[in-house]
């Protein structure tokens, strides 16, 4: 089992899962973490952008994306990645669309320790989060321990009401939302294809200091599950 996973998953296209997985996998590796990124996505665009950042001229092509990087469009990702993944590993899985690839999709599910939903602060892409939720649950059962789940609002207009709507109405359809919000910038829109620049790396620090939060919790609680709920916990 790798250190930490987490699934960038979303019904829909085009809802930020690409670009989230390729920040978050430079972030963690910036801060010194054994990075594992899995394009789990048919279209294979993470992979793509980083051949393309590879050829840039600034930097040494292993410069780039300075971390493993692996192609699964599989609905055994689970088990393949129960073999790639070195146990000090934090792997993100930039995962497909739910609705037109369900089975690569669930596989993910039922592998990460988190399934983090990218999701703009606009009623349709609320509204189109539900299926995803229905999926998680329906997943729980074929899991050793539950998923955790949350959603990361992401492309939001700065100092906008809808950001705190959002969270108010996904927070009432029963989601976990994460605290840090990611703003739309044009330094993210334009990042495809390129070495991840320093500039816009700062929200991305605040996204994995909240995952790291959760990941610190969920550790708390497999060790109590080893240890017996009565047990103290070392
Ligand atoms: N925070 C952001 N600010 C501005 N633009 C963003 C942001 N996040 C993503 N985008 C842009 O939104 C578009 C969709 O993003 P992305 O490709 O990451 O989505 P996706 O869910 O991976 O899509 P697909 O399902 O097609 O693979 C892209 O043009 C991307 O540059
Ligand atoms: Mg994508």
């Amino acid at each position: 089992m790798p250190a930490f996973s987490v699934a960038l998953l979303n019904l829909k296209p085009g809802t930020g899962k690409t670009t989230s997985a390729v920040w978050l996998a430079h972030t963690f590796a910036a801060a010194g973490h054994q990075v594992l990124l899995v394009d789990a996505d048919p279209a294979g665009s993470a992979l793509e952008w980083s051949d393309l950042a590879a050829m840039d001229p600034r930097l040494p092509p292993a410069a780039a994306f300075p971390f493993r990087i692996v192609a699964l469009p599989s609905r055994r990702l689970h088990l393949r990645l129960a073999e790639i993944a070195h146990p000090d590993d934090v792997v993100i899985i930039d995962a497909p669309q739910l609705e037109d690839h369900s089975g690569i999709a669930r596989s993910a599910m039922r592998y990460v320790d988190e399934i983090l939903i990218p999701c703009a602060p606009s009623p349709i892409e609320i509204n189109r989060t539900t299926p995803v939720r229905d999926e998680i649950a329906e997943l729980q059962d074929l899991r050793d321990e539950p998923a955790r789940s949350a959603v990361l609002l992401t492309r939001c207009i700065t100092r906008a009401h809808s950001t705190a709507n959002a969270r108010e109405t996904l927070s009432d359809m029963g989601y976990e939302v994460l605290r840090t919000t990611v703003p739309r910038l044009e330094v993210y829109a334009q990042s495809f294809g390129l070495p991840i620049p320093d500039t816009g790396r700062g929200v991305w620090r605040e996204v994995a200091g909240d995952l790291n939060e959760r990941r610190a919790s969920l550790r708390k609680v497999r060790l109590w599950q080893q240890n017996g709920s009565g047990a103290r916990l070392r």
